[in-house]
């Protein structure tokens, strides 16, 4: 009934040569209107906007105004924030402490992200230093590590598109992913990427949307993409469960990332790769891909000293040599639990934990590597020739024997 007299009213308005503007917050067109209308999108405020609002607030506030690194630091603080909810987060910093600081500022910010439920910011501290093994992944983003700042760019460098990892559960992936944040210096985003399939016809195209803007508007930034495989698991099959929904969203998803221009660095994580459509994986969608397999022996020492620092304890107490030795098959993930395992068992006896009460843990643990040997060995087949081992090969050192 509505969209019959907006048809109408439209015919009119053209025939007087007359434009009619709509506007609105969120973009969801009936199809009958798709072809008619021209959609113009307001890119979220920039710098120079968010220093308005600033010194509009800072005026009012009476307050000596806001300049130099202070002034940089406050505005990279609000960036992908509405000029209203920067208004907001600048005024709530007044009322807090008198002043504006960017800690407050950046606290809304993650607040007001969070809030429609599709990106959250993460705070970690999570480093390379925190994972033990994976080099070659690790070597990889080191030697990226500049590539969002401006030598980068005057040298000519391309802006890094993204990172996909995949491999077996538990063996250091979303650590890996909270990582890269740290290495390039630059804001994590999380995105929930099951979230942007809400039930609204062309709302999940309008989710996306709005993801990409905020991402853009915080840039640089890294926008982590957790169980990749999941959250896209409808768009293998083309349409026949959802109407194409997430066929459509996926491939606006994927040009996305191939034109972006904004340096925000995308780090995707995944297990099932059979669930990813094959245009995914083609060369040059990613910078790169990388299998990550269960830790080797030297891997497996490394993760438990790791571990076992992270759990507040003396590396140097523990064998470690032996307890990777014993703990083939099993991945970081495991090595982490059978540790804590050991912690309680100590503490239910009033001791600490010792290589003996570990030995006693790992009896009883059954590897997932053997639950799963299948669907590893599949991984594996299939990551040969496709991706990149995030581990360098072992080569085995063989003593030569004298004649
Ligand atoms: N290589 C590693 N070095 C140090 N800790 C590790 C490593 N791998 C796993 N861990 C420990 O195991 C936990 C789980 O790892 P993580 O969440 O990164 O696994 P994942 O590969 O993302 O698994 P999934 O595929 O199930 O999501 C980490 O928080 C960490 O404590
Ligand atoms: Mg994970």
């Amino acid at each position: 009934m509505l969209l019959r007299k907006f048809k109408d009213v439209l015919q009119a308005a053209k025939a007087q040569q007359k434009p009619m503007i709509i506007v609105g917050c969120r973009l969801v067109l009936p199809p009958e209107l798709e072809r008619e209308i021209t959609v113009l999108e307001f890119a979220l405020p920039g710098k120079e906007q968010l220093g308005d609002v600033l010194d509009g607030i800072v005026e009012s506030a009476a307050l000596p105004p806001v300049t130099g690194d202070h002034r940089e630091h406050v505005i990279d603080a609000a960036r992908g924030l509405t000029t209203v909810e920067a208004e907001n987060a600048f005024a709530l910093s007044v009322a807090e402490s008198k002043s504006i600081t960017a800690a407050v500022v950046a606290r809304e910010k993650a607040q007001t992200v969070k809030k429609n439920g599709l990106l959250e910011l993460v705070e970690t501290n999570e480093t390379l230093e925190s994972i033990g093994g994976l080099d070659v992944l690790k070597t990889w983003l080191l030697k990226r590590r500049h590539a969002f700042g401006s030598r980068a760019r005057e040298y000519g460098l391309p802006l890094p598109k993204g990172l996909l990892i995949l491999g077996i559960s538990g063996t250091g992936k979303s650590l890996t992913a909270k990582a890269t944040a740290k290495v390039f210096g630059v804001p994590l985003l999380k995105l929930d990427a099951g979230r942007i399939f809400a039930g609204l016809v062309g709302q999940s195209e309008a989710n996306l949307r709005s993801v990409i803007q905020t991402a853009e508007a915080i840039a640089p930034c890294a926008l982590w993409i957790d169980e990749f495989d999941k959250s896209f698991a409808g768009s293998k099959s083309s349409g026949s469960t959802d109407g194409g929904t997430s066929a459509r969203v996926f491939g606006s998803f994927i040009s996305w990332m191939q034109e972006k221009t904004a340096p925000v660095f995308v780090v995707a994580t995944a297990n099932d790769v059979s669930q990813l459509p094959p245009e995914l994986l083609r060369k040059g969608r990613w910078d790169d891909l990388f299998f990550v397999d269960l830790p080797n022996e030297a891997e497996r020492q490394a993760i438990w000293k790791i571990v076992i620092e992270r759990n507040h304890r003396d590396p140097h107490e523990f064998d470690l040599i032996q307890l990777a030795r014993i703990t083939d098959g099993l991945t970081g993930s495991e090595i982490e639990q059978a540790f804590v395992d050991a912690l309680y068992c100590a503490f239910d006896e009033e001791t600490e934990p010792t290589d003996l009460t570990i030995a006693g843990v790992l009896n009883d643990l059954v590897p997932l590597s053997k639950l799963m040997a299948e669907q590893i060995t599949g991984m594996r087949n299939w990551a040969k020739g496709r991706a990149r081992c995030a581990t360098a090969p072992v080569v085995e050192r063989k003593s030569r024997k004298l004649a």
